[in-house]
């Protein structure tokens, strides 16, 4: 609940921020375009944000292979120490959804740098994917425990854009 409650937290201010960064970018406009594009998947499946956002935010299907989402789907019963209870029907649209847009299946240049750094592992957590990892490497530590940020999990600290799949290094802000 503490850790809810701190993302929340972190939402807001990353969302008091967002104004300031979209002018600021007004002026690299180039750049923009170049570097803001979501490439991470649809993100605008509201069963899902419904369902699969109510305890951390609902992470960018991109970030996965459909055989990591198939997984997780497949152990709902304990999820990180969590139950998820969904219907047989919103479970399958979910997983449908997802697997539609997972990395395997995307073109983007991101989402095929987490397919060829998973070499067909299916890991059912996107902070142990390879690429992920290696991204944050030279980040210390406790960079992590910061109670602004609370774990590497919690893109969304850091990655204001998260939610809508972008994660470019223009947008990346680590709070205090
Ligand atoms: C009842 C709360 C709850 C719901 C609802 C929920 N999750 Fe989670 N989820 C968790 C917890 C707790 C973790 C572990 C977070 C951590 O370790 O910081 C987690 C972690 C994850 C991770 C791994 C993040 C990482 O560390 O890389 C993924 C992926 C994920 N959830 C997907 C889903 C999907 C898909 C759904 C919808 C079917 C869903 N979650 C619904 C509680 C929930
Ligand atoms: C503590 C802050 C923090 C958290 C939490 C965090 N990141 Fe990052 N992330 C960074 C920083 C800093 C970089 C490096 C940006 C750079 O290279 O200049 C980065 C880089 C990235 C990149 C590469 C961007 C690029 O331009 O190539 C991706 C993708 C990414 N993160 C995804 C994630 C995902 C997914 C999560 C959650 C599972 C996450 N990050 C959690 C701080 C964070």
């Amino acid at each position: 609940l503490v850790a809810f409650l701190a993302s929340t937290q972190i939402l807001a201010v990353a969302l008091a921020d967002e104004g300031g960064r979209h002018r600021r970018r007004e002026r690299h406009s180039h750049r923009e375009h170049e570097h803001s594009r979501n490439e991470f998947g649809t993100i605008d499946n509201p069963l899902y944000r419904e369902q699969c956002g109510a305890c951390h935010f609902a992470y960018p299907p991109g970030l996965l292979s459909a055989g990591s989402w198939s997984k997780i789907l497949g152990q709902l019963e304990n999820h990180n120490g969590a139950e998820v209870a969904l219907d047989a029907q919103a479970e399958e649209a979910i997983g449908r959804y997802l697997e539609a847009n997972a990395a395997d299946r995307l073109t983007s240049k991101r989402a095929g740098r987490i397919t060829s750094s998973l070499r067909g592992q299916t890991p059912t957590r996107i902070t142990e994917v390879p690429y992920i990892l290696n991204e944050h490497k030279d980040l210390p530590p406790e960079t992590f425990k910061r109670t602004s940020v609370v774990s590497f999990s919690n893109c969304i600290a850091c990655h204001p854009g998260a939610e809508q799949g972008v994660f470019d290094d223009d947008s990346v802000r680590i709070p205090d």
